[in-house]
């Protein structure tokens, strides 16, 4: 496989976010704040900070906040201009670098992860590509690289498909698409077999795939053979089985830390996690939670 620069990132965001109803009836769950910004920009940055510069939305019903977050904001702008709130006026026309495209897929029907991926297709074309999935937040401190930045670095040496993945609790392994792995490098495994949301009694391992994948361009040839897995969807971790009966796969321990922003107790670990870490909240949040939890 040749080792092609990775330039386009998926974010399937079509799903409905009932785990946040009814918080999520009139807006997208990608939409909800930790502190000051939508979870979709911090993934969007993250692409950003792996050298990413076209962003491609698999959208559906009721995203449209989505891309009016990424885009020119006319009213509001004229507003700030005339209140001579330069800061702020800034901060919105900056949400995205000049050079990056953000290109919306609408994905009609809720056919899974897998049928989301496959529909980015027309537009990623040849290359390889990575998929971020924004309800997993994944968070640095200063001396690590963003994570999928990490795992284009890997890619880059590598040159084949790269999964992040952590260890989960056993009784965790329904919810994730679990691997078993042949050791291979320090923080790198070869994937041997791939399973999703598997019981406890029948997961392969306790590794977890997190919602951060570089993907072979050869994904697309095997999503579009696959019926319906688990939970009547089409899987990416099915066709990702497929992609590995004919080429490796990566496992990758990545550095960080990953909160499961799709349960509301993962969104408020990350909320306090930047909320103490935030430049104008930091401080005092921090002495509140000493002084009140
Ligand atoms: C999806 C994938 C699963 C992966 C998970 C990571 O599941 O299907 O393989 O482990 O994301 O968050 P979902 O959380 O959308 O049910």
């Amino acid at each position: 496989m040749n080792k092609i620069k990775i330039r386009k990132a998926v974010f399937p965001v079509a799903g409905l976010g009932s785990r946040f109803l009814p918080a999520t009836k009139a807006q997208p769950k990608e939409m909800l704040p930790v502190v000051d910004k939508p979870l979709i920009q911090y993934a969007v940055e993250e692409a950003v900070a792996a050298g990413i510069t076209e962003m491609i939305f698999i959208t559906g019903r009721n995203k449209r906040a989505i891309e009016d977050h990424f885009d020119t904001a006319y009213e509001l702008e004229a507003e700030l201009e005339a209140a001579q709130k330069f800061a702020l006026l800034e901060l919105i026309q900056n949400v995205l670098p000049k050079n990056i495209t953000c290109i919306y897929i609408r994905q009609s029907a809720p056919l899974g992860l897998g049928h989301a991926v496959l529909c980015a297709r027309p537009v990623v074309g040849n290359e390889p590509f990575a998929v971020l999935l924004a309800d997993d937040f994944m968070d640095v401190t200063d001396d690590q690289q963003p994570v999928l930045a990490q795992m284009t670095d890997v890619y880059a040496r590598e040159g084949v498909s790269i999964l992040a993945v952590n260890e989960v609790p056993l009784a965790d392994t329904r919810q994730y698409g679990i691997v078993s792995v042949i050791p291979f490098k320090t923080d790198l495994d070869h994937v041997q077999q791939i399973v999703e949301k598997p019981l406890p009694e029948n997961a392969p391992s306790t590794l977890a795939v997190v919602g951060r994948y570089v993907l072979d361009n050869s994904i697309f040839k095997h999503l579009e053979g696959l019926g319906q897995g688990a939970g009547g969807e089409i899987q990416l971790t099915d066709g990702i089985a497929a992609m590995l009966r004919e080429q490796s796969v990566l496992a990758y321990r990545y550095q960080g830390q990953r909160y499961d922003c799709g349960s509301k107790l993962g969104y408020l670990k990350a909320t306090v996690a930047m909320g103490r870490k935030h430049p104008e909240t930091g401080a005092a949040f921090s002495e509140y939670l000493k002084n009140n939890v």
